[in-house]
């Protein structure tokens, strides 16, 4: 295959068509809770197709030619969509929704939600296979997590650290941890004025 010629092939508009049915979904959910429950389980929701020049590099890290099957499937995040969500309990429902959503085949979870990383990082993956054929990477995390797995990518790539590297690794974990017992207190906060408005 030249090097010129996109790695996905012909394949981009069935990949954007996956993209564009996941992020749709996603919306549906919104909306329809905003209308039944009024609150909006979504604080954001971000998608993409992976660029060239990343599936590449993951190609090669990975030890796989720089094809168009290895991008489509033996690499299963061509489609990313994360979705970043106001509370924990709403993680689940959007998982449901995604997870249940005809055409839609769950081929993996990992739950880094309830087994965070050593890290700390915390987020509920999936993988889906969309139509038969497409593989999408769903990230779902709550806002806490959003922003703890940013400041922590943002690090990963300072290669100097003052030789404070274990403390440094150390202190992140510890803000994950405090982190994630604030989104259990906010989602029992939730739950209390939930049930109040009944
Ligand atoms: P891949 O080969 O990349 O698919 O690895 P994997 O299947 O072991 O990945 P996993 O599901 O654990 O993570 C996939 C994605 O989640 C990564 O590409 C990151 O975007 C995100 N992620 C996983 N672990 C971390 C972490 O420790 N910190 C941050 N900031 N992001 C993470
Ligand atoms: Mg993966």
């Amino acid at each position: 295959m030249s090097t010129e010629e996109s790695i996905y092939g012909d394949q981009l508009p069935r990949l954007e068509e996956v993209r564009q049915q996941l992020v749709r979904k996603v919306q549906e959910v919104r909306d329809e809770m905003i209308r039944e429950k009024g609150f909006d389980p979504v604080e954001h929701c971000l998608s993409r197709i992976k660029s060239e020049e990343s599936m590449r590099e993951k190609c090669r890290r990975k030890g796989f030619p720089e094809t168009t099957e290895s991008a489509l499937e033996k690499i299963y995040d061509a489609v990313g969509i994360r979705v970043v969500c106001s509370f924990l309990s709403d993680v689940y429902v959007i998982r449901d929704h995604l997870a249940s959503m005809p055409g839609v085949t769950v081929m993996e979870e990992k739950d880094y939600i309830r087994h965070a990383k050593p890290n700390g990082y915390r987020s509920f993956h999936m993988i889906l296979r969309v139509n038969g054929s497409v593989y999408a990477e769903i990230q779902l995390r709550t806002i806490s997590q959003d922003t703890w797995a940013a400041l922590e990518h943002q690090m990963k790539y300072k290669k100097n650290l003052n030789g404070n590297t274990e403390l440094i690794v150390g202190e992140l974990k510890r803000c994950a941890d405090e982190l994630a017992s604030t989104d259990v207190s906010m989602q029992t906060i939730r739950d209390m004025i939930v049930s109040s408005d009944s």
